[in-house]
């Protein structure tokens, strides 16, 4: 049994013997898997490595400035921000299918980060490697295909070009997601991004029902931060898996509000626990925390006049909509 401060020890040697003296470069995401990554190989190296972050508009609230200003005071790292925001909302103009949605955002991100990472070589005169945030479960997900059928595409910051030209670094190879915990604990990130749930890499983007605008993005966003705000003030973080909340944007429905009648959409709250994601089950929330959130869902964003709950376990619904 390794205990964090083991592992870190040595991995920061295991990574200065394989990059020496090179460049190298990462992709954050925002997630942990990327966020401990890549704070491990600055411990090792130091200014060597410059981290990219590619804001494609599909975030959450508070997750680029969780970025920009937490985890860069807490590393000290090099970061390079890229605004894509209006690339990706234009990419995905008219788009309603969910795959189709899925691979224009991994294209878009590859192509966005490709960008970037050259520009990042030009200054520093040619990068060799590039950090992954490949976790043990991954490792033997990509290892193990037995033919089964894509469900959904995965898009993450994991999933870059075969036929990049750099070497990889893939310090968590062998941990579980609990460990990397632990070791971003150990290597002093900030508490709210080690702990975070996981949210997929096309963002809001898939949690938009429908084509994916800006006005839907803020309505999505706000409705999202006060689900994020109500859990965490009671203390349930940690008894789910996640919580995605999901804009059914061609829907409309009847409501009242003071004497007027509205006519607005529906927010679906799917809170799900699970053990590694492959099933799941609905979460049974207090029903006094969910009357909170419904009312100030309803309350604080105009364009929402229903809450509803998703109540399907994993299989048959998976748990994000798209
Ligand atoms: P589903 O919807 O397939 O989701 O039941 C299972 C888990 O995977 C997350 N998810 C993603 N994560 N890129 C990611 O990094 C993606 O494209 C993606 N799609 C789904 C989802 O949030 C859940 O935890």
């Amino acid at each position: 049994d390794w205990t964090p401060a083991e592992i870190l020890t040595e991995q920061v040697e295991a990574i200065r013997a394989k990059i020496g003296d090179e460049k190298v470069i990462c992709a954050l995401s925002g997630g942990v898997d990327s966020a401990v990554a890549a704070a491990l190989v600055h411990r090792a190296v130091g200014d060597q490595l410059t981290c990219v972050f590619v804001d494609h508009g599909l975030l959450r609230q508070g997750e680029r400035a969780q970025v920009e200003r937490d985890y860069v005071a807490a590393t000290g790292i090099n970061l390079v921000t890229v605004d894509a925001a209006d690339r990706f909302l234009g990419a995905l103009a008219g788009v309603t299918d969910p795959e189709t949605k899925r691979k224009i955002i991994g294209r878009e991100f590859i192509r966005v980060f490709e960008a970037a990472a050259a520009d990042v070589a030009k200054d520093a005169g040619g990068v060799k490697f590039l950090v992954q945030g490949t976790l043990y479960p991954d490792v033997v997900e990509s290892g193990g295909g037995s033919g089964t059928a894509t469900i959904k595409s995965h898009h993450n910051v994991g999933g870059l070009p075969e036929d990049i030209t750099f070497s990889l670094v893939e310090p968590l190879r062998l941990l579980f997601k609990d460990e990397v915990r632990l070791l971003g604990a150990e290597l002093g990130l900030p508490a709210a991004m080690v702990a975070r749930h996981p949210f997929p890499g096309p963002g809001l983007g898939i949690r938009i029902i429908g084509e994916v605008t800006a006005e839907r993005l803020a309505i999505t966003r706000a409705a999202d931060a006060i689900v994020r705000a109500e859990m965490t003030a009671a203390g349930v973080d940690a008894q789910i898996w996640q919580c995605p909340v999901v804009l059914l944007a061609d829907v409309r429905s009847v409501g009242v509000q003071g004497d007027g009648r509205t006519y607005g959409h529906p927010i679906v709250l799917r809170p799900v626990s699970s053990e590694d994601a492959m099933t799941a089950d609905w979460s049974r929330l207090e029903y006094d925390l969910l009357a909170r959130i419904s009312g100030r869902i309803t309350g604080e964003v105009p364009e929402v006049n229903r809450v509803v709950l998703d109540i399907t376990s994993k299989p048959p619904g998976t748990i994000e909509w798209e």
